[in-house]
């Protein structure tokens, strides 16, 4: 995949952006932090607390229990974090600590991606059709249906063979906040100094049938050969060729940098960032999604032609994206030194892995 990986880079592409004439869509947008709290109506449905923290963003009818396609996302929310306002989706993933020397953990502080500075955490959202430099986007896809909702990545899983499966869920070590490559499977190992990134990309083929599925994936794949980036055809289980969902979340380690707040070089621990399920190698990283967009918005805004700038859809400032919230109905301390990750006893907690 061709991604700028300098200031410059970004600003060619800036450039292009501006004078591309695609065929198609492809979106780029920034959603408000909506919540942090313990809760997963998708894994855990009605469970509260949930096992691990996330952090939410989109619309404000997020709670513990969405029924599918009962629970209408667009109808039951007022309010979205997200730009585009006709999207009420719910896109969740686990949230960043650090883990000092002394075995405390504390969380780490978001900062806003480029180009949407003065945002309350958060992240960026992707809809494409193509590539995501692909200026062109000329391939069709087919929107997400209500109640259509899906997992991607496992919080399981703590080895580099396991998290494989999932073909790019990667981390941006962040020289500059327009590093854009190269992208590792586990945390960096070395301190980022404008942060991490972590960025989730779901499978791109629909079975055509089913809006969830028992492990929330069996009704999505990958491509059969090749990847999205490389056009490669969906399998003839699932015809259906999606949007390429992509969520990128920076996280600002910078004030954790220093090497005498790192685990001694003598000692087997590796790097100090920590998954909020407890895993300290990366490879648990996970992307939780719940389609929300109103009406036909989402497949009328991927037939217009227009790249991340796309005038067929409604936008909100980021002054009223931030506004918009929900109760945190778990109510535990999450800020802070804790002695343990909120849910997870420091005996679940594993070390590292060295492959
Ligand atoms: C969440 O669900 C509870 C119980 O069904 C309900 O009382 C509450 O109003 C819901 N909250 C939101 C924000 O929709
Ligand atoms: C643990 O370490 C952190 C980071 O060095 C420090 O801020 C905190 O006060 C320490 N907590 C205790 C209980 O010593
Ligand atoms: C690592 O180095 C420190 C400081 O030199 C020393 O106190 C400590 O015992 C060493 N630990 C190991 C596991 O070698």
């Amino acid at each position: 995949m061709m991604l700028p990986n300098t200031a410059s880079g970004l600003a060619t592409l800036v450039a292009v952006l501006a004078i591309a004439n695609p065929a198609h869509a492809l979106l780029r947008f920034g959603c408000a932090q909506l919540v942090v709290q313990r809760l997963d109506p998708l894994v855990n449905p009605g469970e509260i607390p949930s096992a691990h923290l996330h952090q939410i963003i989109g619309g404000n009818s997020f709670n513990e229990t969405m029924t599918p396609v009962e629970h209408d996302l667009p109808s039951l929310s007022t309010c979205t974090t997200c730009q585009f306002s006709e999207d009420f989706s719910n896109y969740w993933t686990a949230v960043l600590f650090f883990r000092a020397r002394n075995g405390t953990y504390k969380r780490v502080p978001q900062v806003p991606n480029l180009g949407f500075e003065g945002t309350r955490g958060g992240m960026t959202v992707y809809y494409m059709q193509d590539a995501l430099f692909d200026y062109g986007q000329a391939s069709k896809v087919t929107a997400f249906k209500p109640g259509f909702r899906m997992l991607v990545g496992d919080a399981s899983f703590r080895s580099r063979q396991q998290t494989q499966k999932f073909r790019q869920l990667t981390y941006t070590c962040l020289q500059e906040r327009s590093t854009r490559s190269p992208e590792t499977l586990g945390f960096p190992t070395k301190p980022c100094p404008a942060g991490i990134m972590a960025n989730i990309r779901f499978p791109t083929c629909w079975d055509g049938v089913n809006l969830d599925s028992p492990t929330h994936q069996a009704h999505v794949s990958y491509p059969a050969e090749g990847t999205f980036e490389s056009g490669g055809a969906c399998p003839d289980t699932h015809p259906v060729r999606i949007p390429q969902l992509m969520y990128e979340t920076v996280w600002d380690t910078s004030g954790f940098n220093d090497p005498e707040l790192w685990p001694p070089a003598n000692s087997s621990e590796g790097q100090p960032f920590v998954w909020s399920m407890g895993d300290r190698t990366g490879y648990a990283t996970h992307g939780d999604y719940m389609f929300g967009w109103k009406g036909d918005a989402l497949q009328r805004a991927m037939d217009d032609p227009c790249y991340v700038n796309c005038p067929t859809l409604k936008t909100q400032t980021i002054e009223e994206q931030n506004k918009c919230s929900v109760p945190d109905i778990v109510q535990e301390d999450i800020d802070g030194w804790l002695t343990e990750l909120p849910g997870i006893a420091n005996s679940k907690m594993t070390m590292p892995m060295h492959e």
